[in-house]
């Protein structure tokens, strides 16, 4: 496929916490397009890592094996469910631990480099919906569009401390915030792909708005771009 003619892509970059999944799945029902996650494909590499009792430190052990996960995305009626190996992990990888870990493994170039194929094979008519760090800057650096989202650090910890909250899982909100300014700190400042906005990314801060406030201002991009023409 040329490059002229290849699918549209819209990518949504930011930390957690910024709303960024709720978007990019608002986005991709809204315009009936696909959706990558990416930072499940990081999250999978490092839970499989962590149970073939990998040294997460091993860069070129960590990328043969993200280089043959056996993923699946399952379209249910309610969600997505996330297979590995066949096994349902969907709510596993959610967890902040998992996180952690996922965002150890995303520091190694040859990791990253071993999942850039299976990222860019999501791109398919009629569209992608990008999710993640490094989808504007690195993985579809031709996207039509490109949003970065931002928070203050308080608001995303007391979003994600939610979440987790709401999913039944136990948390400490002190705790919570100083792992993930310990995981923004490590994705801002490694050497490859680090997150920051494309040269091209439009930022939008998300701390004192609405989600629905958000989803709409990204819609009037969409339109503005000309990806939703009857929409
Ligand atoms: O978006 P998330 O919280 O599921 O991502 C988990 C980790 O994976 C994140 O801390 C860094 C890494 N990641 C990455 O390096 N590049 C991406 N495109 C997505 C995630």
């Amino acid at each position: 496929m040329s490059a002229g003619d290849a699918p549209p892509v819209i990518t949504i970059d930011g930390p957690s916490g910024t709303g960024k999944g709720t978007i990019a799945r608002l986005l991709t029902a809204w315009l009936d397009w696909h959706l990558l996650d990416s930072g499940a494909l990081y999250r999978l590499a490092g839970l499989a890592a962590q149970d073939r009792g990998l040294d997460l430190d091993d860069a070129h052990a960590v990328a043969a094996l993200a280089r043959g996960l056996d993923i699946a995305f399952v379209e249910g009626a309610q969600d997505t469910r996330v297979l590995l190996a066949g096994r349902d992990v969907t709510d596993t990888i959610r967890s902040e631990a998992c996180g952690a870990l996922a965002s150890q493994v995303a520091a190694h170039p040859a990791v990253r480099d071993a999942l850039l194929a299976r990222q860019r094979d999501f791109r398919r008519p009629p569209g992608l919906v990008a999710d993640g760090r490094d989808m504007g800057t690195v993985v579809f650096p031709d996207a039509t569009l490109k949003i970065f989202l931002t928070a203050s650090a308080e608001e995303r910890a007391r979003r994600r401390y939610n979440q987790l909250i709401e999913k039944g899982m136990s948390v400490n909100l002190a705790r919570l915030s100083r792992d993930i300014t310990a995981r923004d700190k490590r994705d801002a400042e490694r050497a490859v792909a680090p997150l920051k906005p494309a040269p091209d990314a439009i930022l939008l801060d998300t701390t004192s708005t609405d989600i629905h406030v958000v989803e709409e201002q990204v819609r009037q991009l969409v339109r503005e771009r000309g990806l939703a023409r009857t929409r």
